[in-house]
């Protein structure tokens, strides 16, 4: 479909990377491919939604597995190389939901609080190096995602405007070009993250709690 749509060779490797062992071999896959990576995007992630007493603990497991542990492997394979050869883009797919504690959905919120805070300390440690890190944190867009994780009755999905996945991989993909450690595509987030920065903790759990309660 890319190739056909460009002009440029795509290769596939699928992998399940709720694996522990799938990062390595990804990388040692493309290693024997030849391929040299100049652009990592850690994108593939889920959420679960529901109160985390009664959630499946695996399938949960299952989610800080891909969301948090494969993408910091994945960083630090790819990101070695990169900063071998002082040339490289890592674009590190986190949310939103990185600013803030999210009931109703807490250890997919805790995933991206840390996708976020990984990220940030990573680009610095590796300013000058030539290569960057940048987290992309979008609010709810329109993807399976909330499908997947059992949230599209939730105020978030219905009340709040879901952004265009296009236009938010647009912005996400210009914003790790030009370097930006953090890239929050919709104006209304970033003012919202503001707001929240000096607001008391307990308000923000609970107006997070609200938008994740189903309408
Ligand atoms: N949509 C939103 O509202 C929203 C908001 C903020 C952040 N995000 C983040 O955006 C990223 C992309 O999600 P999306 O919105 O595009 O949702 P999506 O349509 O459900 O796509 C999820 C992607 O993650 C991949 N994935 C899930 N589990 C995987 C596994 N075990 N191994 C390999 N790949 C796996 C899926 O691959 P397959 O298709 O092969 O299953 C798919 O490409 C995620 O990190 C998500 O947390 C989404």
């Amino acid at each position: 479909m890319i190739e056909g749509k460009y002009d440029v060779r795509a290769t596939v490797i699928p992998a399940d990377l709720s694996q522990p062992v799938t990062p390595q071999s990804l990388y040692d896959a493309a290693l024997n491919a030849k391929l040299e990576i100049e652009i990592l995007v850690n994108n593939a992630g889920f959420g679960l939604g529901g109160a985390f007493m009664e959630t499946d603990l695996e399938r949960e497991t299952e989610m800080i597995q891909v969301n948090a542990v494969a993408l910091t492997q994945l960083t630090k394979l790819f990101g070695r190389s990169m900063v071998k050869r002082r040339r490289g883009y890592i674009m590190n797919v986190a949310s939103t939901a990185a600013f803030q504690p999210g009931p109703l959905m807490s250890v997919y919120y805790a995933t991206k609080a840390y996708v976020l805070s990984f990220s940030e300390a990573v680009a610095e440690e590796l300013r000058n190096t030539g290569v960057t890190v940048t987290a992309l944190c979008p609010g709810a867009t329109a993807t399976d995602f909330a499908e997947t994780a059992q949230i599209t009755n939730t105020r978030l999905f219905t009340h709040l405007g879901v952004a265009d996945a296009e236009a938010v991989a647009g912005y996400g993909y210009k914003a790790m070009m030009r370097g930006e450690r953090i890239a929050v595509p919709r104006l209304r987030d970033r003012i919202m993250i503001q707001a929240e920065r000096i607001a008391p903790r307990s308000l923000v759990t609970r107006l997070s709690r609200l938008a994740q309660e189903n309408r």
